[in-house]
């Protein structure tokens, strides 16, 4: 079979792995292939038991695997074949040096620049899909310069807005598509060859161009909002505990208001995530870089809003459990930092039971799709830790449960059995405000829902 064009994604992660599959479903004209550095990633891609959960990916991975999309760790030849490669390579926040906890660790994008150029044979398209900071594509060109000869480069940013556990849908119908580019006549030639393979499928109207640093600073500036709104709603959690207000009307009156609309606004445990703390660090370091303090404080103000909803958790578990929560057996339904993804980067179930586990509790953890991450995020820690894919045996015994991730199961699961299998007094601290609390506390439970004032029996 002849394709009209190759196309390659190096690194086959939670955005590379499903946008390509996306592109390669509707554009069975084009040739995708997704390498990775890992090995074992490329065979569960092509196993029958993927690396990722998310919903709907199964279907479209085995429409095209095969047809049109490859997962395969040859990089050196993808990178030969391909006319049109994007880059979806981690960039986690340095851990080392100068901007450490802050800064978006460049190693692996600039190896994989190195790379394209070291193998290239011929002129090509380079589409950052990573979430970058602004002017990475200028530090990419000047990667691609650095030797002479007749191929040229590229480069556009075209961020990824696709959110875990809807990604399927959001890949096919995204509200927006952003592609940057360069203003110059090959960089706008290029900009519309990328065009045009979204308009198989997206709307022309949902696609929008920009110049290159817009681009990349929009999907942090995105991310930034976003965070920034589930903030904003935690922020006031306290303040209705503390005054019988209830935020679940708050929020509603609040969201009624066109101009601020209805969604992200639900009030949680706190936001987690791969995305969120990293891009908006990322802004905050980048501020920092060009003296502007003002606008590093302002943005970095909603990071740490997020730590102290994580830290006013437990400590509210702590305060209404006696002040004592050695030895006491606490539940927690769900660890994946949101629902329908078995992801647990950056979940706020990993400090909280950190923190509990402080606290000398002991832990059961339940979650029908991130056990494995769960223990591997909470491995050599030190502790009594179970975990337990059923939430009735998982909760049975236990003093308390503490709702981590808003699972759709855990509505409607029989909490009269699970009320009768616990320790008594029997306490219930709703990190996402999903379960009816009513009918908790009628059932027999100590209920501590956010941002609502409790229901005790005490
Ligand atoms: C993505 C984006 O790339 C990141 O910038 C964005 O902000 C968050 O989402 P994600 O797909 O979630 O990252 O990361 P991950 O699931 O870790 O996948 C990255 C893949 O790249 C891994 O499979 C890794 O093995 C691979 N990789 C990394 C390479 O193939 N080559 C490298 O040099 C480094
Ligand atoms: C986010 C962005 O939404 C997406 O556009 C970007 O490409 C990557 O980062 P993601 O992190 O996958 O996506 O999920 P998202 O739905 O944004 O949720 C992030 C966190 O916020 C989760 O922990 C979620 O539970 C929490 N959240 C979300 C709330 O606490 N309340 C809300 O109202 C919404």
């Amino acid at each position: 079979m002849t394709f009209k064009k190759n196309m390659l994604c190096i690194g086959a992660g939670y955005v590379g792995g499903p946008t390509m599959a996306m592109i390669a479903y509707k554009c069975p004209q084009y040739k995708v292939t997704v390498v990775d550095i890992n090995p074992a990633r490329i065979a569960e891609w092509n196993s029958d038991d993927l690396p990722i959960y998310e919903p709907g990916l199964d279907k479209v991975v085995k429409a095209t695997r095969g047809r049109n999309l490859f997962f395969s760790t040859e990089i050196e030849h993808g990178i030969k074949e391909a006319e049109i490669i994007f880059v979806s390579v981690n960039t986690p926040i340095k851990t080392f040096g100068a901007g450490a906890g802050m800064a978006a660790d460049l190693q692996y994008w600039e190896k994989t620049a190195r790379q394209i150029l070291k193998y290239s044979e011929s002129s090509k398209i380079i589409v950052e899909k990573s979430t970058f900071p602004v002017r990475t594509a200028f530090a990419m060109e000047r990667i691609f310069s650095s030797t002479e000869n007749d191929i040229h480069f590229d480069v556009l940013s075209n961020p990824e807005f696709l959110a875990e556990g809807t990604a399927i849908k959001d890949l096919e119908e995204p509200d927006r598509v952003l592609i940057g580019s360069r203003e110059t006549p090959s960089g706008l030639k290029a900009r519309d060859e990328l065009v045009e393979i979204y308009a198989s499928w997206v709307p022309k109207k949902r696609i929008i161009t920009s110049n290159i640093w817009s681009s990349e600073l929009s999907k942090l500036v995105a991310n930034a909002f976003l965070a920034q709104r589930i903030s904003s709603i935690n922020s006031f959690t306290a303040l209705c505990e503390k005054t019988e207000a209830d935020i679940t009307e708050v929020a509603r009156a609040t969201g009624m208001d066109s101009r601020l609309g209805n969604k992200f606004l639900n009030s949680s445990v706190g936001w987690g995530g791969s995305c969120f703390k990293k891009d908006i660090l990322n802004l905050v370091y980048l501020c920092r870089n060009y003296n502007l303090s003002k606008e590093a404080d302002y943005w970095e103000g909603v990071v740490r809003i997020n730590e102290y909803q994580k830290e006013r958790f437990v400590l509210n578990i702590l305060s209404a459990m006696f002040n004592t929560l050695a030895s006491k057996k606490i539940c927690l339904f769900g660890f994946a930092f949101k629902a329908n993804t078995g992801d647990t980067r950056e979940s706020p179930a990993i400090f909280i039971s950190k923190r509990l586990l402080d606290e000398k509790a002991e832990l059961v953890i339940t979650d029908p799709k991130a056990l494995d991450n769960a223990m591997t995020d909470l491995d050599g820690i030190d502790g009594k830790i179970s975990y337990i894919e059923d939430p009735y045996e998982a909760s049975d015994g236990c003093d308390a449960i503490a709702v981590m991730t808003e699972w759709e199961i855990y509505k409607s699961l029989d909490f009269e059995k699970i009320y009768r299998s616990m320790v008594k007094p029997a306490f219930i601290f709703d990190g996402r405000n999903i379960l009816d609390h009513k009918r908790l506390f009628d059932i027999g439970f100590n209920v501590f829902p956010i941002g609502k004032p409790p229901l005790t029996h005490y």
